[in-house]
């Protein structure tokens, strides 16, 4: 932990800071603890939140500000939105990440949606809901394609469909009473389909990581005689394209997370595919980015120009920090700003 950056914020004094209650998470690299390292060198009040327990509602009245993601299981994050939506609009809480962005952490089918209204090049996708159009549907595609359950993650319920024929097969399957049978032991895909066109690839993803005009990230190679890096582990960290690192800001400018973690793929003629956008991923260092063996970051001016920096950072420090600067403090300063433009401001 003492080996990151320290990572201060300017809080203005006539704002009180929130009290923040912290969610533990159940990941193997814990995020909250950064969380608390990132609160403790700036003298904000929290204390550890059981969101969990009975007395949820009750335990929340300490709180101005409640932080984390516990997991991406799909129980977790049913659990997670149901509560974050119900601070957020029902007790006046803030939440981070906020319940927009909680909403969309690991829904495929969101980020498809979201990517091509807003004109971000993201794999081609296909979500049906409706037996009979899904059917129409894969009569037209080309194949492969690339198949994915919603939630999932680490490349578990991704995988190729080689013809109409297996596209058929999983229909079935999907739209069946009882539905089609995945990874885990309590979900099922139910009802729907997410076809992706494959794109063939240079052999590797990248992620870039993006916090405001900072950028971190690395390369994930594809497995041998497989077509999926994601959860193989074969991390390489060196120099990112500017391109893809431009790609990568450019979308959180309509996604606007304190952090977005895009991971895209370079296809054989050199253009960038966005495959899935995150607002948090897994971090088992403060080393997100190397540029010759060296740990940093990438700061982009106005321009779209990236220069390295070193340095060793948490990222989720950097996130709270972000949603306090950008989101927390905008909106706590209204009622302040309200309240001296009235009667009594002059005196
Ligand atoms: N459309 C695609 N074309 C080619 N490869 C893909 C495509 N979508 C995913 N992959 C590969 O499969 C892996 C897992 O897919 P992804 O959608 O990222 O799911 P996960 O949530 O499990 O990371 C990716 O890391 C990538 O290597
Ligand atoms: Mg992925």
């Amino acid at each position: 932990m003492a080996a990151a950056e320290v990572v201060t914020i300017d809080w203005p004094p006539e704002l009180p800071k929130p009290r923040i209650g912290i969610v533990k998470d159940f990941d193997p690299y814990p995020r909250w603890t950064k969380l608390c390292r990132f609160l403790d060198n700036n003298d904000f009040e929290y204390d550890v939140y059981n969101i969990h327990a009975h007395d949820w509602l009750k335990q929340a009245e300490r709180f101005d500000l409640v932080a984390g993601i516990w997991s991406c299981e799909l129980r977790c994050l049913q659990e997670m939105r149901e509560k974050y939506w119900f601070l957020e609009n029902h007790l006046g809480k803030r939440t981070f990440p906020s319940f927009a962005h909680a909403f969309l952490y690991e829904d495929k089918r969101l980020e498809a949606y979201l990517a091509s209204v807003h004109g971000i090049p993201f794999a081609k996708t296909y979500v049906s809901y409706d037996l009979q159009d899904a059917l129409a549907l894969i009569e037209t595609l080309d194949y492969p394609v690339v198949s994915k359950l919603v939630p999932s993650s680490a490349s578990v319920g991704v995988e190729l469909v080689h013809d109409p024929k297996g596209a058929r097969r999983l229909i079935k399957q999907a739209f069946s009473v009882a539905g089609r049978g995945t990874h885990s032991t309590y979900a099922r895909q139910k009802n729907y389909i997410y076809l992706q066109e494959f794109i063939p690839s240079d052999g590797f993803e990248i992620r870039a990581i993006v916090v405001r005009n900072w950028v971190f990230g690395y390369y994930r190679q594809v497995l041998e005689g497989d077509f999926r890096a994601s959860g193989m582990n074969l991390v390489e960290k060196r120099e990112l394209p500017q391109e893809a690192m431009r790609l990568a800001l450019k979308l959180n400018r309509v996604v606007k997370s304190p952090q977005l973690v895009v991971d895209m793929i370079r296809d054989l003629h050199g253009c960038y595919h966005v495959i899935e956008f995150s607002p948090v991923c897994q971090m088992e260092t403060p080393e997100q980015l190397h540029v010759n063996g060296k740990p940093g970051v990438y700061i982009f001016d106005d321009d779209g120009n990236g220069q390295f920096k070193e340095g060793k950072y948490w990222l989720m420090e950097l996130a709270l920090r972000e949603f306090l600067l950008s989101d927390y403090l905008p909106r706590a300063s209204v009622p302040l700003l309200l309240s001296r433009s009235g009667p009594c401001a002059s005196r």
